[in-house]
């Protein structure tokens, strides 16, 4: 079977370098945590993460006879990339032509995982980032991305991107177009992109919850970002804010919410882990008086619906 040679031979290839071993495994590790997290096909990426550095060992003379016995135009690569990067260009070949792969997501996940691209699949992404912030990375920007990959890729790439940028101008290396192209990119979706708790306002205005306030508790509790109080006016219209928040959050890929009391008539929390909806029916909303308890904390100011 190919993914137990692909494996003999990652061992190989590696004897001599235990430390780029670790790091594969990482990678494999991280990726496949991450595709769990985002329902991806595990077995994809566990090819992808063990062929990724296949020929990072090899000298930039080999690098460069095999992607030139694949690549019909070659002037650009050399141009624009690091020798140290050439090794995306040459285990894409390498995969193609010692292993046999043709699965188009384990290839372009291969091919761009040094400095990403424009429209990347999930698949892409996870490995690009896995790659950055497996284990055995200790620098400061991946405990961050760490973090991030939890809530969003998207944003992950974004920082990956950004922070990778920033490190190799400062270094004067070269950095080929494709990842100034990539950042833009992503920047330009996360600022199109609804933040997690305009989404959350959204759906409640939707069901028209009423007298909606938003408290911004990110300096005044360690668990949470915000902390939402709104109103509805019936119990129908209560479950509909539940299942309304569900389908945003399923269609932006977000967690899924822990709804407590959902058979409250009168008073349901939604658990977002960064944001907390608490949904009372009006009587039950001065009974507990939250506000009170939120006095002193800044309130978000919520865009006004056109
Ligand atoms: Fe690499
Ligand atoms: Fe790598």
């Amino acid at each position: 079977m190919i993914k137990e040679k692909i494996i003999n031979d990652v061992k190989e290839v590696f004897s001599n370098h235990p430390n780029r071993l670790k790091h594969v495994y990482g990678v494999r590790d991280t990726a496949l945590k991450l595709g769990k997290k985002y329902h991806l096909d595990l077995e994809i990426l566990e090819i992808t993460a063990l062929l990724h550095d296949i020929t990072k060992y090899k000298t930039k003379a080999e690098n460069m006879e095999i992607i030139d016995s694949y690549f019909p135009e070659t002037a650009f690569i050399y141009e624009q990339y690091n020798d140290e990067i050439l090794h995306a260009f040459s285990a894409y070949v390498v995969a193609i032509k010692t292993y046999g792969i043709t699965n188009s997501e384990i290839l372009n996940s291969i091919l761009n995982h040094t400095v990403g691209r424009p429209k990347m699949s999930e698949y892409e992404k996870v490995i690009f980032i896995s790659d950055y912030i497996e284990p055995n990375r200790t620098y400061k920007s991946c405990v961050k991305v760490r973090k991030i990959v939890e809530e969003s890729l998207d944003k992950a790439v974004y920082v990956t991107l950004d922070d990778s940028i920033t490190f190799f101008e400062k270094a004067h290396s070269k950095i080929p177009k494709i990842a100034y192209e990539a950042r833009q990119y992503y920047k330009e979706l996360l600022e199109e992109k609804m933040t997690k708790i305009e989404v959350v306002v959204k759906a409640l205005e939707d069901i028209n919850a009423f007298d909606i306030i938003v408290f911004d508790t990110k300096t005044k509790s360690p668990f949470f970002d915000y902390f939402v109080i709104s109103s509805v006016t019936s119990n129908r219209q209560l479950q509909a804010a539940i299942s309304h928040i569900n389908q945003d959050f399923a269609e932006n890929n977000y967690e899924h919410p822990v709804v407590e009391g959902r058979n409250s008539k009168s008073w349901v929390l939604v658990d977002c882990k960064d944001i907390i909806i608490n949904i009372f029916t009006r009587e039950e909303r001065e009974y507990y008086n939250l506000e009170k308890m939120m006095a002193g904390v800044d309130q978000v100011e919520l865009k006004q619906e056109k």
